[in-house]
């Protein structure tokens, strides 16, 4: 059984990142399951109800894509999206677009360019970046301005690279985030990456949107509602990473649903009215308490929140909320939610 959107929004099918399914380890402690190869993790990700994966370049890389691609269709999962990492490998410590080392930043840009051709290979319409160790810990460390600069140079590049090599097949999607692993990140919310992509060359502008993350921007002490606002406004809703977070702090990644159900529901009702035409994807992480045998359940959990706060949301009187804006009724707005939420 896959999960299913229904309405007129994006494919209707769900995703899901195989770094989601994970041995459990954090910071603090060693892993608590055995990690499960890779690519094992694709049927498991069709068994749990996704129609899509999404990967980094260090978990599928080039070399591999023709046999994840052959394992993926085997169990009808298609490729959402794929991401080049500048944060797992020591040599992008510093990040990579933005690293004071010249060598590293032409690193980078190779590293890019070849998950451009990956994500052809893996035939995925979207690439990715997180901003992961873009940024600084230190202030005076990097010169900010000059970063900033090495940002629009990097993305320049593999925009251009792209077009001339697949004209408009590939989107790029920036993913926002304003802290950890790095003490203050670039790109750190929905606008500052919108600023950004208003910086890069005309010709391949249109090419650049973002993937807000809805626990990213909690994270970063922003309303996750009107980021994706934002981003619909600016038609650069590219992507999107649906989880939730319990309260200002470390990522969490927890089930989407799970924390704000309301905001939630008004989420689903902004990307019905926006009709809403990417892929929908989780990025929530199989908990480190939870057994080997349960480690879908943060994908089933997330899932049937979604597809329920999905249905009420379908039903949402728009009429009545455009009366009771029009009759300057902020509060009965969110009563009238609440109502949708937990009424019959
Ligand atoms: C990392 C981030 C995640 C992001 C992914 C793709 O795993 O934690 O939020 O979506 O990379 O770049
Ligand atoms: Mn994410």
């Amino acid at each position: 059984m896959r999960y299913t959107l229904s309405g007129k929004v994006g494919p209707g099918g769900l995703g899901a990142g195989v770094w989601n399914l994970g041995p459990g380890g954090d910071p603090f402690g060693g892993p608590t399951r055995d990690a499960i190869p890779i690519i094992d993790r694709l049927p498991l990700l069709a068994e749990a109800g996704m129609s899509y994966y999404e990967a980094h370049d260090h978990e599928i890389p080039a070399a591999d894509a023709e046999k994840a691609k052959a394992k993926a269709e085997s169990v009808g999962l298609k490729c959402a999206m794929y991401t080049p990492s500048f944060f797992a490998d020591k040599i992008f410590k510093d990040g990579g677009m933005t690293s004071n080392d010249a060598s590293v930043r032409t690193l980078a840009g190779d590293n890019a360019r070849r998950a451009v051709d990956t994500t052809v290979a893996l035939g995925a319409n979207v690439m990715v970046f997180w901003n992961g160790r873009e940024g600084f810990d230190f202030v005076l460390a990097k010169d900010g301005r000059e970063s900033f600069k090495r940002l629009v140079a990097g993305f320049n590049a593999v925009g251009h690279y792209s077009k001339d090599k697949y004209g408009d097949k590939i989107r790029f999607a920036i993913e926002p985030k304003p802290n950890e692993p790095r003490a203050n990140m670039y790109l750190a919310n929905v606008g500052e990456a919108l600023y950004l992509i208003s910086r890069l060359d005309n010709d391949i502008q249109h090419l650049f949107g973002v993937n807000p993350e809805t626990a990213h921007s909690r994270i970063a002490g922003l309303d996750y509602v009107w980021d994706i606002e934002m981003a619909l406004e600016a038609n650069k809703l590219f992507h999107i990473h649906l989880n939730a977070q319990d309260g200002q702090r470390y990522d969490q990644d927890l089930p989407f649903g799970y924390t704000e159900p309301l905001k939630d529901l008004a989420l689903c009702v902004v990307l019905q009215d926006a009709k809403y035409d990417g892929i929908v994807c989780f990025d929530v992480k199989a908990p480190r308490t939870d057994d080997p045998a349960n480690i879908t359940d943060v994908l089933h959990v997330s899932s049937k929140n979604l597809l329920w706060l999905w249905e009420r949301a379908l039903k949402v009187d728009r009429k009545k909320i455009a009366d009771l804006r029009a009759a300057n009724r902020s509060t009965a707005i969110a009563g009238y939610l609440a109502e949708c939420l937990y009424g019959h």
